[in-house]
């Protein structure tokens, strides 16, 4: 998969080297570009925002650099179309399952917005661009972070280990809290491991028992009463499913 990203805050984006995402780049699994926006600004100052029509606090991201930096990106690889991706408060949940559905996309292009945003009508442009293979607005939760540069890394760190080969063990990725299947939109229950007793705390009996059906019986039933506690939301969900 190829993934760029274009951002005023290109050093954001070291942790992308490190740990799985760094494995799965050097490894060919992954391929990411990053890319500075000032570049695609002419002025002397590398004005990347404006005021906004209609007044109101705070800047708005100017549309000029974005298409610079986006037809760039797209003008590299021809026998590709890139799907745009916006990281906003204001977009779609991302959750496991767009995760899972954004594994089929060759290539990604993420668009970090600062300030109050991007002027629409850069997401409106692309929509519409047969270049393009669309644009998605997408946030990552109920909160308002400073941009879309750390949502693009957890973005991209939940698509990337979903990715055949990216970590190292399938079945951690398929047992996952809300992984499509039997555990679907349940959260995990406790894991554990040596020693058998820590601090006084022992080892669930059952998990040494060996016996894989009781197991797997005893990890459900966990899963089930740790969505209804935590996650009642999903547990009422999870009910309608049955
Ligand atoms: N940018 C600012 N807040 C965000 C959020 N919650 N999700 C995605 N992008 C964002």
């Amino acid at each position: 998969m190829r993934i760029d990203v274009v951002t005023i805050f290109p050093d954001y984006f070291t942790p992308l080297t490190l740990s799985l995402l760094g494995k799965a780049s050097a490894s060919g699994l992954i391929e990411v570009c990053v890319h500075d926006l000032r570049t695609f600004t002419h002025d002397r100052h590398n004005t990347v925002d404006d005021s906004p029509y209609g007044g109101g606090p705070g800047m708005v991201m100017s549309p000029i650099p974005w298409g610079e930096a986006l037809d760039a990106i797209a003008a590299k690889e021809k026998t590709l179309r890139p799907v745009l991706v916006v990281p906003t408060p204001s977009g779609a949940v991302f959750d496991q399952r767009a995760a899972q559905a954004w594994t089929a996309d060759p290539w990604l292009v993420f668009a970090c917005g600062r300030y109050e945003g991007i002027d629409a009508r850069v997401a409106q442009h692309y929509a519409k661009s047969s270049e393009w293979a669309g644009v998605r607005e997408v946030g990552i939760g109920d909160y308002v972070l400073a941009g879309g540069e750390a949502a693009t890394l957890v973005i991209v760190e939940a698509i990337a280990r979903l990715l055949p080969g990216v970590v190292g063990n399938e079945a951690s990725v398929t047992d996952d809290s809300f992984a499509a299947g039997s555990m679907a939109q349940l959260v995990e229950g406790p894991v554990f491991t040596k020693p058998q007793e820590w601090r006084g705390l022992a080892v669930p009996e059952v998990l040494l028992s060996g016996h894989h059906g009781q197991i797997a019986t005893w990890r459900a039933e966990q899963a089930r009463l740790r969505t209804a506690q935590v996650r009642p939301e999903l547990a009422a969900d999870g009910q309608m499913d049955h």
